[in-house]
């Protein structure tokens, strides 16, 4: 890679949270409800949510939850988590896992290469490592879904973050061709 970058990390709240529109707009093909921006401000998790800020600018940007999926039958525990995953709403008696869902990871164009999203990324992933936390917890695995089409984001998950490539999800996306879906996950 070329040369990396200095990065900073801050929190996403409502005085900045245009920064993030901005952000997703540039770099993802779907746009985004106001409810997610919503639900990133009121969760105040700068662990989870943040921006990476280089020379007082915000570049790019990480959001993440954790939520209970539905564990697929058949599964020996270790297995994948059903797709059809909800925070809420699961039947109680359907077993179901925790996991960190990244939402959207994206680094402005004119930074990507230099190991921005990398940064953003790890700081989340050693988050939910540290052993309390991940006592408390019990988060068991951190999953995405990327579009099909967005062979750039499968690579920088799988060949460099250690991330493995699960089932396609067919019609995962509405508004945007291809609309398919490839889960990512990493066992914690
Ligand atoms: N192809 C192959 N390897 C890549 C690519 C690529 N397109 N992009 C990055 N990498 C590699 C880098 O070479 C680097 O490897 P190294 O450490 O061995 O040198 C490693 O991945 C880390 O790269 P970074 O520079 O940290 O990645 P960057 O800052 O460019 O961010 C990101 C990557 C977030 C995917 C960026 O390209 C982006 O914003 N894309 C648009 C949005 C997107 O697709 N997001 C991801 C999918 S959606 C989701 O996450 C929910």
């Amino acid at each position: 890679m070329s040369k990396e970058i200095e990065v900073d990390f801050g929190g996403i709240t409502n005085d900045n949270c245009q920064q993030l529109k901005l952000i997703n707009t540039t770099c993802f093909p779907i746009t985004y409800a106001p409810g997610f921006y919503k639900d990133v401000v009121q969760a105040k998790n700068s662990d989870l949510n943040k921006f990476a800020y280089h020379n007082g600018y915000i570049i790019g940007a990480i959001c993440c939850r954790v939520q209970d999926v539905k564990v697929l039958s058949g599964d020996n525990g270790d297995a994948d988590a059903a797709v059809s995953s909800a925070s809420g709403n699961l039947d109680e008696e359907e077993a179901t896992k925790k996991v960190l869902y990244i939402m959207t990871l994206a680094v402005l164009p004119a930074y990507r290469g230099r190991g921005v999203g990398k940064k953003l990324l790890q700081s989340v992933l050693d988050h939910v490592n540290d052993a309390d936390l991940k006592e408390k917890e019990g988060i068991q695995e951190v999953m995405l879904h990327v579009q099909v089409s967005n062979e750039d984001g499968v690579k920088f998950y799988t060949d460099k973050m250690g991330f493995e490539k699960g089932e396609k999800v067919n019609d995962y996306y509405t508004r945007i061709d291809p609309p398919h879906a490839f889960i990512l996950r990493k066992k914690l």
